[in-house]
């Protein structure tokens, strides 16, 4: 992971640091299985720079951007780089405080508080995932409050006050626009740094595209990132929704076309369909045919 922080030109400097708090905070082993290996790496040189700097701070972060902006990737790829094993604590509508802190349990004829992920994240010096913070009612996590700002402490009533330790982060996603998302409350927002997500640029796309399939050869790269970026022009310029804009449905529609999928079909179920309207249909047909030719054969777009 370090590698491939240099790789992408972060300073020494911030590598060190990062360095210097692995040493520091050291794992138990019994979570050493949660430190991630992640699957993808984060591209974005800017916005590595401003997570580090805040965690090295003892800021938590609050990652908000669009969907398949890569939120939940970079919380990983920062769990992985600090060397922390991660909780990934999903918020609905439900989530309370015996869903993220603990509930009563009975064990041997005691009462016995079972541990909740935050809990356990905390007293274990853990990466917090607060997925989708935004889902859940901002009542029901006004409890977070204490455990987010200075005070640093989980203080269960009936039980005790637990401090965080010093290694613990919390890193939450929001996505915005998306039916069922609330707005957070401005003290809970308060507590985070923000980190506005961009969606991924040309040149980090090409790079991903690389990474992710090695086989494919050049033209195309720069075909696939040029149809990424047509969809998010023309539902820039409102043309388009944003329901085609998906990278997350363009890598897998790459999967399937390496796997022998007609092309045209594949990217019909990763891009095409994500939309409901046959008038919006046919304009992202029309952008991925001047781009992925309807009959081009697997082997034009893959070296082997
Ligand atoms: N800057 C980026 N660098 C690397 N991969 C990226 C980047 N942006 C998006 N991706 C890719 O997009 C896909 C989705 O990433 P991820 O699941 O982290 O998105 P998300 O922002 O959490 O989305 P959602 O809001 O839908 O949950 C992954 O395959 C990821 O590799
Ligand atoms: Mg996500």
């Amino acid at each position: 992971m370090l590698d491939f922080l240099r790789q992408e030109k972060i300073s020494e400097k911030l590598i060190a640091e990062i360095k210097h708090y692995r040493n520091f905070y050291k794992v138990n082993p019994d979570v050493e299985y949660r430190i991630p290996t992640p699957k993808y790496n984060y591209y974005g040189k800017e916005i590595w720079e401003e997570a580090i700097t805040a965690i090295i701070c003892g800021e938590n972060l609050l990652l908000v951007g669009p969907k398949a902006s890569g939120k939940n990737v970079f919380a990983e790829n920062l769990s992985a780089a600090f060397g922390r094993p991660l909780w990934d604590i999903s918020f609905h509508v439900n989530t309370d405080f015996s869903s993220l802190i603990g509930e009563d349990t009975f064990k041997n004829g005691q009462v016995v508080l079972r541990h909740g992920p935050i809990y356990e994240c905390a007293a274990l010096g853990g990466f917090g995932v607060l997925d989708e913070i935004n889902m859940a009612r901002n009542e029901s996590i006004a409890l977070l409050h204490a455990v987010l700002d200075f005070r640093r402490v989980i203080d269960i009533p009936g039980y005790d006050r637990i401090p965080l330790k010093d290694s613990t982060r919390f890193i939450a996603t929001m996505n915005y626009g998306y039916a069922g998302t609330r707005e957070l409350n401005e003290a809970l927002v308060s507590r985070f740094m923000v980190i506005d997500m961009p969606t991924i640029s040309s040149e980090n796309l090409m790079k991903l595209l690389r990474q992710e399939f090695p086989n494919m050869k050049d033209n195309y790269v720069e075909q696939f990132t040029g149809l990424f970026k047509d969809l998010q022009k023309k539902s820039e310029n409102s043309e388009i929704s944003t329901k085609s804009v998906d990278l997350r449905g363009l890598l897998s529609s790459i999967h399937l076309i390496d796997r022998g999928l007609k092309a045209s079909r594949a990217l019909e179920m990763g891009i095409v369909n994500k939309s409901f309207d046959n008038f919006e249909r046919e304009i992202i047909e029309d952008v991925i045919h001047l781009r992925i030719p309807e009959n081009v054969e697997r082997s034009e777009i893959f070296s082997n």
